[in-house]
């Protein structure tokens, strides 16, 4: 278990690019050696009507349109990873958003070269890992976060 900060979940999805370049276990792995826990895991293929949900803040601008079909061109694995200070932790590992620009031994340094298909979604704040729980796994929702 990580030793600072309190107990935390956070949204992870291994996208379809990673699934594709047979990644999944490379990026998984490096969660777990980290310490932390899976609380949820699923692979699956999602729809345009949960690629706008999932990113809500994203569906009016201009890159949008790719990065929804980049998000359901197949399969990808959702999952809860759980852990003290979890959230920041998790972006920590993903490392920054575009891979030529993060820094060597994050996972889009190490393994991504592209702004768009950069491996990995990991939730930006407890808040939004609150939404994003409720959203991919309603069954672990806090008691009273609104359905999506
Ligand atoms: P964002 O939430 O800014 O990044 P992050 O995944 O690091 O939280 O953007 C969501 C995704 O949108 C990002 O992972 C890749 C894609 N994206 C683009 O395709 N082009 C862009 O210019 C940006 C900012 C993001
Ligand atoms: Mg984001």
């Amino acid at each position: 278990m990580v030793s600072s900060g309190s107990a935390e979940r956070t949204l992870v999805l291994i996208k379809p690019d990673a699934v594709r370049r047979r990644l999944v276990s490379e990026i998984l792995g490096r969660f777990e050696r980290k310490g932390l826990g899976i609380d949820a895991m699923v692979l699956r293929r999602i729809d345009a009507r949960l690629a706008d949900l999932h990113y809500a803040e994203h569906v009016a601008k201009p890159f949008y349109p790719a990065l929804r079909d980049f998000v359901t061109s197949g399969p990808l694995v959702a999952l809860v990873l759980s852990g003290s200070g979890a959230v920041g932790l998790v972006r920590g590992l993903v490392g920054a958003t575009d891979g030529r620009l993060a820094a060597p031994g994050t996972i889009r340094g190490d393994l991504a070269s592209s702004s768009r298909e950069n491996l990995v979604h990991a939730s930006d704040s407890v808040d939004t890992a609150r939404r994003e729980i409720a959203l991919w796994f309603p069954e672990l929702a806090d008691p009273g976060t609104e359905p999506a």
